[in-house]
């Protein structure tokens, strides 16, 4: 009985700790209040992890720099182009297996179910993504 307990609440922790990466907790939208659209982004940004393969200073990671980027042209693997306009940008975030980035590694998760029902979270973040200058 011990033992099963004892599993079960690693399963719990694990659960826990695959999830956070990644997960926006509840929508509070107070936990925005008074901020600029782009602080607003910047929260979300960090709540959601996207630091861990993407810089905001212009180095280099996995995903690359997210700095300088919007309304630039993107190739991606295959040869089509793009520009990084708000579209592309949202597509890049909840669809990320679209398109990929030229010489990228295909490792980018979806985030539609993170940003399901939180439209609001997505744009704040875009702002703060257009922001990076
Ligand atoms: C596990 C690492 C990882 C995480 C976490 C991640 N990304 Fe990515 N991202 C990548 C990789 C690798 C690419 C390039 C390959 C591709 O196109 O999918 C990419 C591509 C992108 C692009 C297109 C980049 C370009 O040069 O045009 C954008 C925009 C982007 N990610 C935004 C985000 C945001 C915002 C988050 C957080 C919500 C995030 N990513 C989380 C790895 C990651």
């Amino acid at each position: 009985m011990r033992n099963i307990i004892r599993l079960l609440g690693m399963v719990f922790v694990l659960m826990v700790l695959t999830n956070c990466g990644k997960s926006l907790g509840e929508y509070n939208a107070k936990d925005y209040e008074g901020l600029s659209s782009v602080d607003a982004g910047k929260k979300v940004y960090h709540k959601t992890n996207c630091s861990n393969c993407h810089s905001i200073d212009g180095s280099d990671k996995v995903g690359g720099a997210l700095k300088g980027i919007y309304l630039t042209m993107v190739s991606f693997e295959g040869g089509t182009a793009s520009k990084r306009d708000v579209n592309y940008l949202k597509d890049s975030i909840l669809n990320p297996q679209n398109k990929i980035v030229k010489g990228r590694p295909n490792v980018m998760t979806s985030y539609k179910d993170v940003f399901k029902g939180r439209e609001q979270e997505l744009d704040y973040l875009i702002d703060y993504i257009k922001s990076l200058k």
